[in-house]
């Protein structure tokens, strides 16, 4: 079987599907792997270390996707200077990557009437079992750490106390908000700088995960009733609880230097967590990231990937933090689909078990259709 990596075309995407120790172990599968020339360029990996890993390079990115009987990639397929790459895949082939599903279900569509059998990342099932496949996850880390480290280098002020000959400085305050796993990251990366590190999430089971990496559960006097479903996400609130809710963080941020927010519903827009004027209550020169601008925002002033200063107070709204840590993103994510593989993948072949939720739950489309219900759904007249 033919594994190809191809060369990343989103705008801005650093990272790779695959490293060079991930094709030494997907060798031990007994694949082949090709690797479009500079793939890995950008993430810190070189052809010469792929091909000494055992990958063959290849400099036509359109005649690999077409000879490949599996693709890995990072992002969504897109267009290129050739076509669209679901268009160069061929009839037959499995394609594994990110791929936005609920957010663009036509990606399924054009997949599945291409006759390929697609495994979006997204879809991995949060059991056990599947914890080293966790693609979210491990780039929500990345992405954590990294709001940080954006939000420390704009603010004009050190995280840390300092205790010098020239006075003493006290330390910035952080407010993370939606302490799920780039939350968590986003409050622990902080404590280290030094901040002084507050939280909220409506799940309340997050509090002792908050308190165990170094920050302070913020209690807001709201009822958030049953807020986790089955796997663990967060369920939508009602209007009235998101109204009481900005009102609430609005006074929190006042106090704040940096505000980050990462809070999201699965298959519905983000909920809107800080209002315009709680951005102006903020002190001159705080900073805010919001990291689910790429899903409608937390805030409402943050625009997708640009930086937007509203009365001294920076907001950015980053929509692919992860590439800015391309070498690690893409060393945890090389090894999240090589975990995914060993499962799929026996004596060379693709075998499909779809008894098991972690070959069905991740499947998005197969034979034509488009595999996952509420995918399905979604687009006009469904797979009839
Ligand atoms: P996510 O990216 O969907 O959401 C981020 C956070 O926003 C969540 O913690 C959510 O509760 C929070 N949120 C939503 N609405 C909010 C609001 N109005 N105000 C404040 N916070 C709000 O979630 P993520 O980070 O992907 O994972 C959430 C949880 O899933 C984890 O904390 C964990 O419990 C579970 N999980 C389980 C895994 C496993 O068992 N393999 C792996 C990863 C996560």
């Amino acid at each position: 079987m033919l594994i190809a990596v191809p060369k990343e075309k989103t705008p801005r995407e650093r990272r790779v599907a695959l490293t060079p120790d991930g094709v030494k172990a997907l060798a031990k599968l007994d694949c082949e792997v090709a690797v479009e020339a500079g793939a890995g360029f950008e993430a810190g990996f070189y052809d010469s270390e792929y091909e000494a890993a055992g990958a063959r390079i290849e400099a036509n990115g359109a005649s690999l996707l077409g000879s490949a009987d599996l693709v890995l990639k990072v992002s969504p397929p897109t267009d290129t200077e050739t076509g669209h790459e679901i268009d160069q895949l061929k009839q037959g082939a499995t394609f594994v990557g990110f791929l936005r599903p609920l957010d663009e279900p036509d990606v399924a569509s054009r997949l599945a009437k291409q006759g390929v059998t697609s495994f979006s990342m997204e879809l991995i099932p949060r059991i056990t079992r599947a914890q080293s496949m966790d693609a979210l996850s491990s780039q929500a880390t990345v992405m954590g750490y990294q709001a940080v480290l954006l939000a420390a280098e704009s603010l004009g002020k050190f995280f840390p106390m300092l205790v010098t000959a020239a006075g003493t400085i006290p330390p910035a305050r952080v407010l993370v908000v939606g302490a799920g796993v780039a939350g968590l990251q986003a409050v622990a990366t902080a404590k280290r700088l030094g901040a002084v590190v507050e939280a909220y999430d409506t799940r309340s089971a997050v509090k002792e995960q908050i308190e165990s990496v170094g920050g302070r559960f913020v209690e807001l006097d709201l009822d958030t009733g049953d807020s986790e479903d089955s796997g663990g996400y967060a369920k939508a609130q009602t209007e009235e609880f998101y109204v009481k809710q900005r009102e609430l963080l609005g006074e929190v941020a006042k106090k704040c230097d940096v505000v980050i927010t990462t809070a999201l519903v699965p298959g519905i827009p983000a909920p809107r967590l800080l209002e315009e004027s709680a951005i102006k209550g903020m002190k001159h020169g705080s900073v805010v990231v919001d990291l689910a601008a790429a899903n409608g925002g937390n805030v409402a002033v943050s625009q997708a990937d640009e930086l937007v200063v509203v009365r001294g107070v920076k907001v950015f709204g980053p929509t692919n933090l992860a590439s800015a840590v391309p070498f690690n993103a893409s060393q945890m994510y090389s090894r999240n689909l090589v975990t995914f593989l060993t499962h799929l993948v026996s004596e060379g072949k693709i075998e499909l078990d779809l008894d098991d939720e972690l070959t069905s739950g991740p499947l998005l489309t197969h034979e034509g259709r488009i595999a996952n219900e509420r995918v399905a759904g979604l687009v006009d007249g469904g797979n009839s």
